[in-house]
């Protein structure tokens, strides 16, 4: 997870004063382009997206309409390991897949990758479940912020550690729904 200096009182100024990091189009470029290399590489395959509540919702829905092969869906959550600027590095499972992956060619699909603990977990607990095979997608990279060795197959965007919003990703559960992916203030608790 990205982390804020979270005041007590969160302020939610209005997305549209932020500095678009990556527009709406751009997005959908990329997103495109990752559906296309994601369709070429499982020809005649089956696929099932994993996405990652909440933030991979968005990215997740678009992605999916961007592939061509005969995919399904399952969703996960984690508890995230706090709001606290140090995290515990404590990762739980609060909601597991639905459908059975065993040989099944399985894709996690995330918005953002981070330090590494969420997704580095989540692969290891995918892995039990004896996959036809594993990859992972992401929407952002900040591989400046990496605790874990973990990289993903399939990345929309790399990015400086620089706290962002939108398509998908929160401050403080808001902001979600923007289209753009916007750099949320240092002033109003990002960092
Ligand atoms: C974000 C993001 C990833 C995780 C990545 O989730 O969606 O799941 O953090 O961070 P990491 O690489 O440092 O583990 P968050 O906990 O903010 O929850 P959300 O998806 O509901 O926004």
């Amino acid at each position: 997870m990205q982390t804020s200096n979270q005041a007590s009182t969160p302020v939610f100024p209005p997305a549209s004063g932020m500095r678009i990091l990556y527009s709406k189009s751009q997005i959908s470029e990329r997103v495109q382009a990752l559906g296309q290399k994601i369709s070429a590489d499982y020809a005649g395959q089956s696929i099932v997206l994993i996405g990652v509540l909440k933030g991979a919702a968005i990215f997740l829905s678009d992605l999916a309409r961007a592939i061509n092969v005969d995919a399904t869906f399952d969703f996960v959550a984690v508890s995230s390991y706090g709001r606290a600027r140090v995290s515990s590095g404590a990762v739980k499972l609060i909601k597991d897949i639905d459908n059975p992956i065993e040989r099944k060619h399985v894709i996690i699909v995330e918005d953002i990758l981070d330090t590494g603990l969420t997704l580095s977990y989540l692969r290891g607990l995918m892995l039990q479940h004896k996959p036809a095979s594993l990859k992972i997608a992401t929407c952002l990279d900040k591989p400046e912020r990496r605790l874990v060795p973990i990289e993903a197959d399939y990345v929309g965007f790399k990015i400086p550690n620089q706290f962002v919003i939108g398509y998908g990703m929160d401050y403080a559960e808001r902001y979600r729904n923007v289209e753009d992916i916007r750099l949320f203030p240092e002033e109003a608790g990002g960092h």
